[in-house]
């Protein structure tokens, strides 16, 4: 990758899809070379293409291939740690370990090993920033939800703990809790059942990858001494992780 030295550049995990994407294309918006980082190549090209970013493959729950995508990287101002999801939606009693297996690989043992690998570049650009997507289920626990809302609050407890583990060095840290936002997350949760996964949003005004892209880019357009902390957001008939006002469907 031949870059301008001047150029900043964003990486962004699981940017073939819904957030990520979203993110993605705000931050090229904004002046950044977006380098944009998910299994599903194809489509992480064709959003390359059209933002003028940078297309690898990179499965966050491979130490090889997060090796292999983190080498090419010329400098990194900011990481979006983003890849992630849930599968499932079982009581503990029946709990799916491979499901809960899946889930702590990507959201929680991912952004450890992006964060590890990417930290040393990120406090050599002078003034690096690391958002972590991690949910309104890193805050509270739901019925049928132990797998993602125990990893999410993993995923979070690991970026706090960063927060103190690097004052001192010019790395800012922002945690971006969403609630509902209509991407493929449910799709994936449900296995491809679409029915299901329209169910989650039926009779509410859900949140898109866009509001919470706009958010990343205001977090990636402060001055340097300003570190947004965390910063929870859900819709307005979102009132907790499973408590919405829904409207009846004819
Ligand atoms: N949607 C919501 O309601 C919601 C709420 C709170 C938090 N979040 C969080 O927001 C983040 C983004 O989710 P989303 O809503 O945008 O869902 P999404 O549309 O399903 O996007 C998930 C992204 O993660 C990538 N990904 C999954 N496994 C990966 C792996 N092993 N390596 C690299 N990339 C991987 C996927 O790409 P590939 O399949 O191509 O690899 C995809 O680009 C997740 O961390 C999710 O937990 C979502």
């Amino acid at each position: 990758m031949s870059l301008s030295p001047d150029t900043r550049v964003a990486v962004v995990t699981g940017a073939s899809s819904g957030i990520g994407e979203a993110t993605a294309r705000t931050l090229a918006a904004q002046g950044f070379h977006v380098v944009l980082g998910a299994r599903r190549l194809d489509r992480l090209e064709e959003i390359a293409a059209e933002i003028g970013g940078t297309a690898l493959e990179l499965d966050v729950t491979d130490e090889d291939s997060v090796d292999a995508f983190c080498a090419v990287l010329p400098r990194v101002d900011v990481l979006v740690n983003n890849a992630g999801g849930a599968k499932g939606l079982a009581p503990v009693l029946e709990a799916d370990l491979d499901d809960w297996r899946w889930m702590w690989e990507t959201n929680v043992l991912g952004t450890l090993r992006m964060t590890k690998a990417l930290l040393p570049k990120l406090i050599e650009s002078g003034d690096g920033l690391i958002v972590t997507v991690t949910s309104v289920a890193a805050f509270t626990a739901y019925d049928n939800g132990s797998g993602y809302t125990s990893a999410k609050h993993a995923q979070a407890v690991l970026h706090r703990t960063l927060r103190g583990e690097l004052l001192g060095k010019p790395v800012r840290l922002t945690e971006i809790a969403p609630g509902a936002v209509e991407t493929e997350f449910s799709l994936v949760r449900f296995g491809g059942d679409e029915e299901r996964a329209a169910k989650v949003y039926e009779g509410i005004t859900p949140l898109v990858a866009q509001d919470i892209a706009e958010i990343v880019g205001f977090v990636a357009s402060r001055p340097p001494h300003v570190n947004l902390d965390q910063i929870i957001v859900k819709p307005r008939d979102q009132a907790d992780s499973g408590r919405f006002h829904r409207t009846a469907q004819s």
